[in-house]
């Protein structure tokens, strides 16, 4: 088996990494009301980046080199951060959980997938981890928000 892990399972998520930061990026600022959810979305904006950065450099180090499709993903994460904005906040905050499931559903299959050396396996199971911490961010704002809708009698 490989034993240094597999480049293009580091490019793909790369991709999706590109994809979250601009999803989150555009979606700061649509919680006025519920300002922990925006700092959430702040929070995960800069993890989604580390995570970007964290496995460029790694792919680098393996003598690879990112995609050029990062910046179709990017514009696709735009599109989707800018259109979970007319789409309401409950809407917003499940589109997240998708795209946060999809995350965890991409490590998992190359973790098992590929024989990564240590650092590399620490590292992606650690941003791994990061992405079920959102997750559960996504759905303690969606009982914030109903917890809101109770307390408002609608
Ligand atoms: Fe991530
Ligand atoms: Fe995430």
């Amino acid at each position: 088996m490989e034993p240094r892990g597999d480049t293009g399972a580091l490019r793909t998520l790369i991709d999706r990494e590109h994809l979250a930061v601009t999803v989150y990026k555009r979606q700061i600022g649509a919680f006025r009301k519920w300002p922990q959810i925006d700092r959430w979305l702040e929070e995960g904006a800069a993890n989604e980046e580390w995570h970007r950065d964290g496995i460029t450099a790694r792919l680098r180090e393996f003598g690879g080199r990112p995609s050029v499709l990062r910046f179709f993903f990017a514009l696709a994460g735009g599109v989707i951060g800018l259109g979970s904005r007319v789409t309401g906040k409950r809407m917003l905050l499940k589109i997240d959980i998708g795209v946060e499931r999809l995350a965890v559903k991409h490590y998992t299959t190359f973790l098992g997938r590929y024989s990564w050396d240590d650092e590399t396996r620490v590292m992606l199971e650690k941003m791994r981890h990061d992405e079920e911490i959102h997750i559960q961010h996504w759905e303690q704002g969606l009982d914030m928000l109903r917890g809101m809708n109770r307390t408002a009698g609608g």
